[in-house]
C-alpha cells in the first residue's frame, strides 16, 4: 500500500514569521547602512521568507536575484550533490551579498553556495535563513541571521516542501 505522509502541529505561526523578519530586516539595515546590498533567495523554499524580510530592509541601494539548486530530488535525506539549475543575472563582483535560505541542514548547499559566491568575488557573503537545524550538521557551517532553531524533524510549510508539496502552508509544521 502507497505510505501517504500527515503533516503535524502548527511549530511557528506566520505572526512569529513576521515579527522575526522585522527584527532580522533591522539588523540587516543597520548592518548595511550606507552600502550597497545584494539579496539572492534559493528558489524555490525561500520566497515567502525572502519577502518579508526584504519588505523591512531600509536601503536604498538593495538589489535582489534568485538562484535556483537542487540537492534533494523527492527525498528527505540530502543527496550531498549541489546542482546549480538556474544561476545568478547579475555580476556579483565586489557586491555586499547575503544569500536567502528556506532551511539550513547538512549546510551542504551553502557550504557550496558560499565557495561558488567566494570565486566569483563577492566583497561580503552573509546568509540569512528561516529555519536552522544544527543537529543534522555534516560541515562546519553558521547562518549569520537566523528565523527560528529547529529540532531535528521534516519541516514544511511557508515555502518549505517535501516533494514539491506543502509550500504554501501559512505556517511551519512537520510530517509525521
Ligand atoms: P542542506 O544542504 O542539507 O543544508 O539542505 C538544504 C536544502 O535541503 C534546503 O534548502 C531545503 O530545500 C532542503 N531541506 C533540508 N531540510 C529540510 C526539511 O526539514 N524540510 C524541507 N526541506 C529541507
Ligand atoms: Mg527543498
Amino acid at each position: 500500500m502507497e505510505k501517504v505522509e500527515t503533516v503535524g502541529q502548527i511549530m511557528i505561526t506566520e505572526e512569529e514569521i513576521r515579527a522575526r523578519a522585522v527584527e532580522i530586516g533591522r539588523r540587516i539595515s543597520e548592518d548595511f547602512s550606507g552600502e550597497s546590498l545584494l539579496f539572492v533567495g534559493i528558489l524555490k523554499g525561500a520566497v515567502m521568507w525572502m519577502s518579508d524580510v526584504i519588505k523591512n530592509v531600509d536601503n536604498k541601494e538593495m538589489t535582489i536575484d534568485f538562484m535556483v539548486v537542487s540537492s534533494y530530488g523527492a527525498s528527505t535525506k540530502s543527496s550531498g550533490v549541489v546542482k546549480i539549475v538556474k544561476d545568478l543575472d547579475v555580476d556579483i563582483e565586489g557586491k555586499n551579498v547575503i544569500i536567502v535560505e528556506d532551511i539550513v541542514d547538512s549546510g551542504i548547499t551553502l557550504n557550496y553556495l558560499k565557495n561558488y559566491f567566494a570565486g566569483r568575488g563577492a566583497k561580503t557573503l552573509k546568509i540569512c535563513t528561516l529555519l536552522d537545524k544544527p543537529e543534522g550538521r555534516r560541515v562546519d557551517l553558521v547562518p549569520d541571521y537566523t528565523g527560528f532553531i529547529v529540532e531535528d524533524k521534516f519541516i514544511v510549510g511557508y515555502g518549505l516542501d517535501f516533494d514539491q508539496k506543502y509550500r504554501q502552508l501559512p505556517y511551519i509544521s512537520f510530517l509525521k
